[in-house]
């Protein structure tokens, strides 16, 4: 059975103290309620990290970080490399996010090199894909997705893209309040396994998890992730709460 996922995406949000409290609240909720068959994963910005893994080590949570530079190490001001993120028990990494593509110009080369450098250390890809509005309207979301994952991670053997969780966010839902209907969802998602399938066979499809993100929340969870190819969430602006970010959790 593939895994069923949750994860906070806390963008560019919270300083110390807030993501302190809130770090502190999501695991007092978790050891309080502990979750069934679903993993939670906050995505903190990068300099609240180790503070985040030091939370985790005493409740269920796991540790994923917003975004890795696809340099392995040196000469690269700003930059944080796979190898610092392993340092500090990191365990996930969202990769290609729209915004990272969008404002960082993230190439889907520069996609793959991250990957890449990721699974070398063990960390498992968050890797994000969707289509903008027009892209829709015009009836290439399908194309425009199935390119997306090809060259961001088709490179890779099939043992490795085992350690893949794929996010479909479409652009237009991110942080819209608009969401995907439960039906475009699912019918995407179908979509994006049936490619898996053709390319890594059938148990590898059925074994990846794909999750959902865009202005998913406590209110349109259930419905979101009651379709049979939808395991759960990528969550902007609800994971900010703790109660909300539990309750889409529970949301199964
Ligand atoms: P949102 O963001 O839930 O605020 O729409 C989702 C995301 O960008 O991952």
């Amino acid at each position: 059975m593939r895994s069923k996922i949750v994860a906070g995406n806390w963008k560019m949000n919270k300083k110390f103290d807030e993501a302190d409290e809130l770090l502190y609240q999501i695991s007092e909720e978790l050891s309080n309620n502990p979750l069934k068959d679903v993993q939670l994963v906050v995505c903190p910005p990068s300099l609240y990290l180790e503070l985040a893994t030091d939370f985790a080590e005493s409740s269920d949570l796991k540790i994923g970080a917003q975004n890795v530079s696809h340099q392995k190490s040196g000469a690269y001001t700003g930059e944080l490399s796979v190898e610092m993120l392993n340092s500090v028990d990191v365990e996930y990494c969202i990769i290609g996010h729209s915004e990272r593509r969008k404002y960082f110009s993230e190439s889907s080369e520069m996609l793959a090199q991250k990957v890449d450098n990721l699974l070398e250390f063990g960390i498992e890809p968050i890797f994000c894909i969707g289509e903008q509005l027009d892209d829709r309207e015009a009836g290439n979301h399908f194309d425009l997705v199935k390119k997306q994952l090809s060259e961001g991670l088709f490179h890779l053997s099939a043992s490795e893209f085992s350690n893949i969780v794929v996010a479909y966010e479409p652009v237009w839902a991110i942080g819209t309040g608009v969401t995907a209907s439960p039906k475009q969802a699912q019918e995407m998602h179908a979509f994006i396994r049936g490619v898996i399938s053709e390319k890594y066979g059938s148990d590898i499809a059925e074994e990846t998890t794909i999750i959902y993100g865009g202005s998913c929340n406590a209110k349109n969870a259930k419905e979101l992730f009651s379709n049979k190819d939808v395991d759960g969430g990528l969550i902007g602006g609800a994971s900010l709460i703790a109660k909300d970010f539990i309750n889409i959790a529970n949301s199964f």
